[in-house]
């Protein structure tokens, strides 16, 4: 967490937490690996033991993105698809395998916002030091990625979510290694591979990537949903995974659940597993809290699940959308009893 010049003030800004030294700092990551600790078991070992299901030309990228940290040269890699492909799941899994292997790897994410300002990854002029007459900057979060040994890794989700004009200064890190602070003669090293995803679909706060700086990616994969047979093996996993209790109960629905999601995708809503993950996850916690549900009750939390993701529609469009869902789950339901 802390800076890797020590010349530079960190200047955190992660996850709405502003840390202002790099004492603090230190602070604050031990107060996270403490937290990391408590964790329940579950949580701990998400990345770790959940496998990924075909997705195999993303699986061969990452495996190369890797070599290439282990090897110290430079490589970026941007993987494109809708939400719920396993693209923050996969590179979770690469990071972490990475650094059992090699230790802890300099390593920061961030969220792609209209919001963002360059200043906000890159930091800015230390205003304090410049009324003294000296020209230095405080760091942003982006060089806590900086490898000395290795490269570091930038993880940049939801890529095409930045501004224009917050994605320039990704090009200089790619070609370079480097940040060049706007209106200042100051440069700094950063020596980090990136890795971007990002999702085509979403049509809310999004930005066309300019070619100069997908230029600069080594590769650029396109992932997609996967067939039926792995989307049953995703519920099922998921279900043994976290709610192994209820598994025999809720392994009935994957079908129903998985068919009615595939089959309102086609009308162009791109409903990925999340849907019937999270359906999933209601379902076993009324069958914890209650101890039985019936088909209403799944239609019901379907719709629910579904109701989230199609924010972007037309009022009218969004109703006609949930009961299309609706009742294309119930004969999905009523065919499995038969
Ligand atoms: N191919 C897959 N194999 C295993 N699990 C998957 C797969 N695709 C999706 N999932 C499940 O869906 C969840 C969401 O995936 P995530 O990595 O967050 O998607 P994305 O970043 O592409 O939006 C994962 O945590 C996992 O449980
Ligand atoms: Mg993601």
């Amino acid at each position: 967490m802390a800076t890797n010049d020590a010349n530079v003030r960190t200047r955190v800004h992660y996850h709405k937490i502003r840390v202002f030294s790099p004492e603090f700092s230190i602070v604050l990551h031990l107060a996270r690996s403490v937290q990391i600790l408590l964790m329940p078991h579950p949580v701990l070992s998400y990345m770790v033991e959940l496998v990924v299901f075909g997705q195999e030309e993303m699986k061969r990228y990452l495996r190369l993105f890797a070599e290439a940290i282990r090897l110290g040269l430079r490589f970026h890699l941007l993987i494109e698809g809708p939400p719920g492909t396993a693209k923050t799941l996969a590179v979770n899994q690469m990071v972490s395998s990475l650094k059992k292997e090699v230790g802890d790897i300099p390593y920061v994410r961030v969220t792609g916002s209209q919001d963002a300002l360059p200043s906000d990854l890159i930091g800015d002029l230390d205003i304090g030091k410049y009324r003294e007459g000296e020209m230095d900057i405080l760091a942003g979060p982006l060089f806590s990625a900086h490898g000395r040994d290795t490269p570091g890794i930038v993880y940049a989700d939801e890529l095409n979510r930045f501004s224009e004009y917050t994605l320039i200064i990704f090009t200089e890190i790619m070609a370079e290694w480097q940040v060049s602070f706007p209106k200042t003669p100051i440069t700094k090293p950063l020596r980090a591979n990136v890795i971007a995803t990002m999702n085509p679909y979403d049509i809310s706060g999004i930005t066309e990537v300019p070619q100069h700086i997908l230029d600069r990616f080594n590769a650029r994969i396109v992932v997609n949903y996967p067939d039926k047979e792995t989307e049953l093996r995703i519920a099922a996993q998921h279900t043994e995974y976290y709610y192994k209790k209820f598994a025999s109960r809720l392994k009935s629905l994957f079908h129903p659940l998985v068919s009615t999601t595939r089959a309102m995708r086609k009308l162009g809503v791109p409903l990925g597993p999340r849907i019937y993950l999270s359906t999933l996850d209601l379902l076993a916690l009324e069958l914890s809290s209650i101890g039985s549900i019936d088909n209403d009750t799944v239609i019901q939390h379907y719709e629910n699940a579904v109701r989230s993701r199609i924010g972007n529609l037309e009022e009218d469009k969004q109703s006609e959308f949930l009961s299309t869902a609706s009742i294309a789950l119930r004969g999905e339901l009523e065919g499995a009893k038969k």
